[in-house]
């Protein structure tokens, strides 16, 4: 339960209620596009302060920053992109810090941690995030445990509670990209981290019509850090971006809800599939993944793997013989993607080739099944 004016509510209605214009008789029941470079202000300011200058602070980020920040539980702070917000991220490593990283974290993540370790910034250790007695062991002078769950595209479920325990013990702070859970299934605040990253361009805007990143944190300190890193690096996000990102946030519960009932069913139905050799989705009983998420998540989500028993040329295949779903990157909008993940250059190497990454978005679960299964069917036809 989340609260706002004293009202216990759940985090179905907060989307819908946080950062909403004020109570009061006139007020818009939606904010407008404050659309400035600059607000009129004599006083002497802060950086921070509210209505002074558009890359310090302006009314569209407000609106969104409270709506996400009472999702999560914490002070939420919108960066340009998922990455940008991940390039924040990294700032808050001392200089000369440790960092140990999932070694199945968003392919980019992975890129930037290691060409900073490369440069010198920190030095980096990646772990199989699965393995919590593997990962507790790497924590001893760490300053820093970065880590997705579900990752990225390998659906590898981490036991948030026992490794936030373990990193609190060694001394060592945790951030958690909660993009594929999303705040309605997990809130990894309140499960011991200390900050919690969205790729805000996927559910929490949802309609693939928009590019922005979260953070969110409790720490003051933390905070203010990233505020000035935002502040001082400056590539930051338009007013236009963060309105629609809001617009999105408030269909957050029915969207996801049907989103990861329609996974179900199709992991069910891959899952018994020939041409299919393993179904990645923690809503599976079978799934290495599941009695955790069952512990920890409130759902299961809407992102499933598949790897094709024909292989790569199978998994292309499939991509290019579906005709409802979208052969595209990117996750979490209303319409489904598929794509075959290796394909990115820069890909980790743990990510099979042959595996083919599934975003289930909000058409009839029988017609996305009937586009998989006839392109499923025609394989090597
Ligand atoms: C889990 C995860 N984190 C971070 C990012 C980066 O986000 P963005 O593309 O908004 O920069 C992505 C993008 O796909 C992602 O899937």
């Amino acid at each position: 339960m989340n609260t706002m004016s004293g009202q216990p509510w759940s985090v179905e209605t907060m989307a819908v209620v946080a950062g909403r214009p004020p109570h009061e008789a006139g007020a818009p029941v939606s904010p407008a596009i404050e659309l400035t470079s600059t607000y009129r202000s004599w006083e002497p300011f802060g950086g921070t302060d509210a209505g002074v200058y558009t890359r310090m602070n302006n009314a569209n980020w407000r609106d969104l920053e409270a709506a996400v920040g009472a999702l999560e539980g914490g002070t939420a702070l919108c960066f340009a992109s998922g990455m940008g917000a991940g390039a924040a991220l990294f700032d808050l490593v001392p200089a000369g810090g440790r960092v140990v990283m999932a070694d199945s974290c968003y392919g980019s993540m992975l890129s930037l941690a290691g060409q900073l370790s490369t440069a010198g910034r920190f030095s980096l250790t990646l772990v199989d995030i699965s393995d919590t007695d593997a990962v507790v062991a790497e924590l001893p002078g760490a300053d820093w445990l970065i880590m997705e769950s579900p990752t990225n595209p390998l659906l590898q479920v981490a036991d948030l509670p026992a490794l936030c325990e373990a990193a609190r013990a060694a001394g060592a702070k945790v951030a958690v990209d909660n993009t594929f859970a999303t705040p309605l299934l997990q809130n990894p605040l309140a499960l011991g981290a200390s900050v919690v990253m969205h790729s805000g361009t996927k559910y929490l805007a949802g309609h693939s019509d928009v590019v922005l990143g979260v953070l969110v944190a409790a720490d003051e300190a933390l905070l203010q850090q990233l505020r000035s890193y935002r502040g001082l690096h400056g590539a930051i996000l338009g007013p236009m971006e963060a309105w629609l990102a809001l617009r999105g946030l408030r269909t957050l519960a029915v969207r996801v809800e049907r989103q990861q009932a329609t996974a179900g069913v199709l992991a069910k139905r891959l899952h018994e599939h020939p041409a299919i050799s393993l179904v990645r989705y923690p809503g599976l009983a079978s799934d290495p993944g599941h009695e955790r998420a069952r512990a920890q998540m409130r759902g299961f989500g809407a992102m499933l793997s598949i790897e094709l028993a024909g292989g790569v040329h199978a998994a292309d295949e499939l991509v290019q013989g579906v005709r409802l779903w979208v052969p595209a990157t990117s996750l979490g909008g209303v319409e489904s993607l598929i794509e075959r993940r290796r394909r990115i250059p820069g890909e980790p190497e743990t990510v099979p080739k042959n595996l083919v990454r599934l975003s289930v978005g909000l058409e009839s679960v029988d017609d996305l099944w009937a586009d998989l299964e006839q392109a499923l069917d025609g394989l090597g036809q």
